[in-house]
Formats: structure tokens, sequence, C-alpha cells
């Protein structure tokens, strides 16, 4: 898949991207788990730079869930390390890319030294105009509505809101992902059919594209191969297809 074949006016704004297969990947080549997250930041930097090759605004990578947490105490510590060294190393790379990063998810959870780097590399980038690249680190879609609920709680209680203001925007606006469009696109690699308790409320009219390969193989191609995949469906929310064509 080239870039070339695809519509020019028909681009994603939002792909969220659920990576996954590192494991199988590395068992696959005979190593452990870890190293198949190290191969995975490879995948990660293609599809960044493809992403801005075609002008995708907002790429949301799941890059830890909530649930992960309980994954073996040596994979969470290597995965922690691996997250700091890789947004230290690639800083450089995303200035020079335009890229701006953001983080959502439970920030708090993480090791200080790892909420640093990060914040460090979110102020880093904070005016570039380009890619927005999100990532989904120690998130889940029901932690983020619930964060959500609380939020809207407390200002209810503070009198801050009343009941009739509270609405699909109001929701919006609460969610970590206030201010940025709901995903037209969601990819996950590896052959697993699920969401992962990923973004819940946003992926309501997401087109969902499920791809065999294992995440560390995944490059810009195959982005731009799911992109082509997404330009050949009709999104119909809800009305019929003749209403969409006319
Ligand atoms: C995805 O790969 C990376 C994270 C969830 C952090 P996995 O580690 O889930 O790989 P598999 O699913 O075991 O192959
Ligand atoms: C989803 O992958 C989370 C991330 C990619 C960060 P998992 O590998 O954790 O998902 P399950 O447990 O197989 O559903
Ligand atoms: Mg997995």
């Amino acid at each position: 898949m080239v870039i070339e074949e695809l519509k020019k006016n028909c681009i994603p704004r939002h792909v969220a991207v659920i990576m996954d297969g590192n494991g199988r990947w590395a068992e696959l080549h005979g190593n452990d788990r870890i190293y198949g997250h190290r191969q995975g930041v490879d995948a990660v930097r293609s599809i960044v730079e493809g992403a801005g090759e075609v002008g995708i605004k907002y790429l949301t990578l799941y890059a830890f869930s909530t649930e992960n947490w309980d994954r073996p105490k040596n994979e969470v510590n290597a995965l922690m390390s691996l997250l700091v060294d890789a947004i230290v190393k690639e800083i450089e790379n995303l200035n020079e890319k335009n890229v701006k990063m953001h983080a959502i998810g439970n920030l708090d959870s993480f090791p200080s030294d790892v909420q640093l780097k990060l914040a460090e590399a979110i102020e880093k980038t904070s005016s570039n105009t380009g890619l927005n690249l999100i990532l989904a680190l120690s998130y889940s879609g029901r932690w983020d509505i619930l964060q959500m609920v609380k939020q809207i709680v407390s200002k209810a209680i503070n009198g801050e809101i009343v009941e009739k203001q509270i609405n699909e925007s109001l929701i919006v606006n609460h969610l970590s992902t206030s201010g940025i469009p709901d995903p037209e696109l969601l990819i996950r690699t590896s052959g697993e059919y699920r969401i992962s308790n990923f973004l819940l409320w946003q992926i309501a009219y997401s087109e969902f594209y499920f791809t065999p390969i294992l995440w560390p193989d995944f490059r810009k191609e195959n982005l731009f191969e799911a992109i082509a995949d997404f330009q050949r469906r009709e999104r119909r929310f809800g009305k019929t297809s003749e209403q969409i064509r006319s």
C-alpha cells in the first residue's frame, strides 16, 4: 500500500491503536516478552511518521492499560523503564517532526521518574503544531468514565452545575480526551477482536480494523492499508445508505 493511493480528502482526523502482540512476537523469535516490547518501539516510530505524512491530526496509542498493572512485576518494571528510555530518546525526533505529545490515563499511578520524563516531553513538544500524539498510559475506558463522573458530581455538589446542564457535551468536556475529536478509526493488531477497556465512550461510532500482524511487525504501510480499508466503508450513523449517498 502506498500513500499516493489514499484519498486525500478522506483521511481520518483521529486514529486510535491497540498495540497488541509484543509477547507473542517475542516468543516466535525465541526471546523474552521484554524483547518484544522493545521491538514495539520501532513500530511506534514508523506509524508516528506515517500518521504525520498522511495528515492525521490525532494518533492515540494504547501503551499501558489499567489491567496491565496485574502483569508480573518484572514485566511492569521493564515496561516503565522502556517507556522512559523511549520518551527520552525520541523527543528530538518528535520535535523535528513537529509532533505534540499528550498523555491520558491515571498518570499519578506511575513512579515519579516516569511522571517527570513524561511531563518534560509534553512540555518540550507543547508548541508543536503537527500531529498530536496521545499516549494512553495506565488508561482504561471505565477509569475515564469514572473520573468524569467524579468531576461532574463534585461540581454539582459545589453548585457549579445544575442537573439540566448535564448533557453529552458536558460529559465529553470532562473525559480525559476533552478537546480531541472521537476516533474515526480504531486499529487492533495481533488478531484479537476485543476492546480491552480502551476508549469506551469515544468509540461509539468508530470504524474497527483488526489485523493479525503482531505489533512489532506493524509499519506505516500497514497503517495506510487500514486507512484505505476505512475509505472503502460507508459510515451511516444510523441513517440509510440512500440518505448518505444523496
Ligand atoms: C501489547 O503486547 C503491549 C502491552 C499490553 C503493554 P502484549 O504484551 O499484550 O503481547 P501479547 O498479547 O502477550 O502477545
Ligand atoms: C491491551 O492489550 C492493552 C494494550 C495494548 C496496552 P492486552 O494484551 O493487555 O489486552 P488483553 O488482556 O489481551 O485483552
Ligand atoms: Mg496482549
